[in-house]
């Protein structure tokens, strides 16, 4: 008996289970296919339910499906640390008291690290910050390339090469999403200037925009399986980039196959039709028709909102053209806050910081380093003075979007004090660029040449001079909306560093920045650091490296011209840059960076890929595993690597590669792969690099197609693009 009523009880209970499952809907079942649960969520809205989840209802969220349980989805910027919660209806702070972040360094430092495993560390701590935050978008990363050193935003993006910022790309996304946030790639395409960014109409060919200004992008999609991409401001031939037919529809969606949603900037949304038919899936952040953008109908006027659904109403457009957009946000919302499995987060962790240090130590740059000024071992001077407004400055704060409320930013001066002791640094403003959070006072002193004077004063007795300058977070220095008026550093720094630098010969420059400037005084100066925005442990990670504590490795991931107008951008006069302020013509075509600098023999100050450390590397011969290469082999590149200093570190090993008679101008060489080593002091390692024969390929734009030719290329091993080891030619067939 007992056993047949066992049987027949867990018959029963199998019944029960099955009716009640047959209860949950398909699209709240977790067992359930993400396309599946999408297509039975489509089914039970109705057309103005589709119509709402497709835009904003606020700055930072959207709706959701209320009546069906489907969550808002909210979002926050951005690329470097999780911004603070932003007013439900305005830009203004909403003062919360628990949204105190960590702040990463700038994509520019991350990019210097030429270092993947870093950048997916990065993308980790970031996405568990959003995720704690309660985010399920974060509005990063930016991968603009960087065509002017006078770009407002070059800080927020990952440098002048697009082999280097899709390789730093594509980890930092998969990083992020590993916590059930959506990474969000931007500015799609061509936002590669602020000024008059909302109105600028960019022209450029078909062979600079696949070869330059797209691969981070295609990279971020179909390899870092990015979840949203964020439409930009300007104009690409004529039409909007946010709702683009060739850009966001035909190449983003049909030609890569994008399958997640594409946001509008905030703003950037113009026009009902092409967002419906060119591929806009969420539109954010649009004033309503000039007439007030707070106004509580501000969100139903939206091009994606009543406009569209009357028309909707009226057949104008199928259902098709709203279901189509409402898939792709179900699926980013199964994919984040509908992911029951996905982590929790965590937030200003001792992890998040550390991550925050090690990146900022393998970003910085020593570029200079004559009589081994640097590094200043504790000890070694009695009276260190530090000169700078950068020495003290808040600089995560301002910039733009990428501002951040953060819960502790060590500043230079704070962590050479923690390293060299409070009784060997003595400190002084030197320049003034504005009220700074650790020194308020400082603001008061109002004439620059009295701190000048004072600078150079302290400086007679100094045993050794450190000056901190170089741009910041002000409107026109490195900053969002606006460009930079000037190559030179800005407050008189370099009458300053002259001053300086005749009273004590003894001087290291570190200059903190997002851009390349100019340098009039390089050859005098003995010692330059360039420094970026580094974040949370600004100082402990630059005092590491000035004392020694750790060896530089950072490279520069773009080229830092003489002068202005040796950059390609600069060449051909203001309808190259900075445009008319209706149109701007990329004259310089694929030729940007280095490809400029190399082509035209225009010598930059200092290469892309340049950057030295404390040791010394010796490269041994290259040598290919074959001669001859079809077009579906990969070419192995193997040679010796040996730290012949007297310190353990890091070298940012370069492969470029150049094609020996090319039927289309191609630039002399192109970076197409790189690792960091990591050596002991007197430690020789074998290093092998692999280009894919098809990544040799140029764009061919008579046939709008990718091709390889059958021809000779030379194979370069580099320290920079300036620092050719050895090279090889191969014959591809
Ligand atoms: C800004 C920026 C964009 C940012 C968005 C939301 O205008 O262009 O990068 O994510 O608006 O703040």
């Amino acid at each position: 008996m007992k056993k047949e009523f066992k049987f027949f009880l867990m018959l029963l209970m199998l019944l029960l289970c099955e009716v009640v499952c047959a209860q949950i809907p398909i699209y709240l079942d977790e067992t359930k296919d993400i396309e599946d649960r999408v297509e039975d969520a489509l089914t039970r809205m109705t057309l103005e339910e589709k119509v709402a989840i497709i835009h904003a209802q606020s700055k930072f969220s959207t709706p959701g499906c209320p009546h069906l349980g489907i969550p808002e989805l909210w979002m926050s910027d951005g690329p470097h640390g999780v911004r603070m919660e932003i007013q439900w209806d305005n830009w203004g702070h909403a003062q919360w008291t628990n949204d105190s972040c960590v702040a990463f360094p700038a994509l520019t430092c991350l990019a210097a690290t030429f270092n993947p495993n870093l950048s997916y560390e990065y993308g980790n701590a970031l996405g568990e910050e959003a995720r704690f935050r309660k985010k399920d978008v974060i509005l990063g990363p930016g991968v603009n390339i960087y065509r002017t050193p006078l770009n407002g935003r070059n800080f927020e993006y990952m440098g002048e090469d697009p082999y280097l910022a899709s390789q730093m790309v594509v980890p930092y996304i998969q990083g992020v999403q590993k916590n059930g946030v959506a990474a969000c790639l931007k500015h799609f395409a061509l936002n590669n200037q602020e000024y008059c960014r909302k109105e600028i109409n960019v022209e450029v060919s078909d062979r600079a925009l696949r070869e330059i200004y797209l691969p981070a992008f295609k990279a971020g999609v179909q390899e870092g399986k990015v979840w949203t991409v964020m439409g930009a401001y300007n104009k690409f031939r004529g039409q909007w980039a946010t709702h683009h037919e060739l850009l966001t529809k035909q190449i983003l969606k049909e030609e890569w196959g994008f399958d997640g949603v594409v946001l509008s900037d905030w703003g950037s949304t113009h026009d009902t039709h092409d967002a419906v038919m060119y591929g806009l899936d969420m539109e954010m952040g649009t004033r309503t028709d000039g007439l007030h953008y707070t106004e509580k109908m501000a969100y139903d006027k939206y091009y994606l909102a009543k406009p569209y659904l009357e028309k909707l109403y009226g057949g104008e457009y199928s259902e098709d053209t709203v279901d189509e957009k409402v898939r792709r946000v179900l699926r980013l919302t199964f994919r984040t806050n509908m992911n029951r499995k996905r982590p929790y987060g965590s937030f200003c962790t001792k992890e998040h910081y550390d991550i925050a240090r090690r990146v900022a130590e393998e970003g910085i740059v020593l570029l200079k380093n004559e009589n081994d000024l640097f590094p200043i071992l504790p000890g070694k001077y009695e009276k260190i003075l530090v000169v700078g407004n950068n020495a003290v400055r808040s600089l995560t704060v301002g910039g733009g979007s990428s501002e951040l409320k953060v819960e502790k930013e060590i500043s230079p001066l704070e962590g050479l004090r923690n390293v060299y002791g409070e009784e060997h640094i003595i400190f002084t403003e030197g320049y003034t660029s504005g009220p700074s959070k650790w020194h308020p006072h400082v603001a008061e002193i109002s004439k620059s040449d009295s701190l000048r004077q004072q600078a150079v004063e302290l400086a007679k007795s100094a045993d050794v001079v450190l000056f901190f300058g170089g741009l910041n977070k002000n409107h026109k220095q490195d900053s969002e909306s606006a460009d930079r008026m000037s190559y030179n550093l800005p407050y008189g720094q370099d009458e300053l560093l002259n001053d300086l630098y005749e009273i004590n010969k003894n001087i290291g420059v570190v200059l903190i920045s997002g851009n390349a400037v100019a340098m009039p005084w390089i050859d005098k100066i003995p010692a330059l650091i360039l420094s970026w925005y580094l974040g949370s442990e600004a100082g402990t990670a630059m005092a590491n490296i000035i004392s020694g504590k750790q060896n530089p490795s950072g490279r520069l991931p773009f080229s830092i011209p003489k002068k202005l107008e040796d950059n390609g951008a600069h060449f051909y006069g203001k309808l190259s840059y900075p445009g008319d302020s209706v149109n701007v013509l990329y004259k310089e075509d694929i030729l940007v960076g280095y490809r400029w600098h190399d082509t035209k023999k225009i010598a930059p100050l200092f290469s892309f890929g340049y950057g030295l450390t404390y040791t010394k590397f010796e490269y041994g011969k290259m040598h290919t595993d074959k001669e001859t290469y079809v077009k579906d082999d990969t070419i192995k590149v193997v040679f010796e690597l040996k730290n012949v200093g007297d310190v353990s570190g890091a070298e940012v090993v370069q492969l470029y590669v150049g094609q020996r008679r090319p039927q289309l101008e191609r630039p002399q060489k192109e970076l197409k792969a790189f690792r960091k080593v990591y050596l002991a002091q007197g430690e020789t390692k074998k290093v092998e690099l692999f280009v894919p024969v098809k990544e040799l390929a140029y764009f061919d734009d008579r046939i709008q197609e990718w091709v390889v030719d059958s021809d000779q290329f030379i194979l370069y091993s580099a320290a920079s693009a300036g620092e050719i080891k050895s090279s090889v030619k191969v014959n591809v067939k």
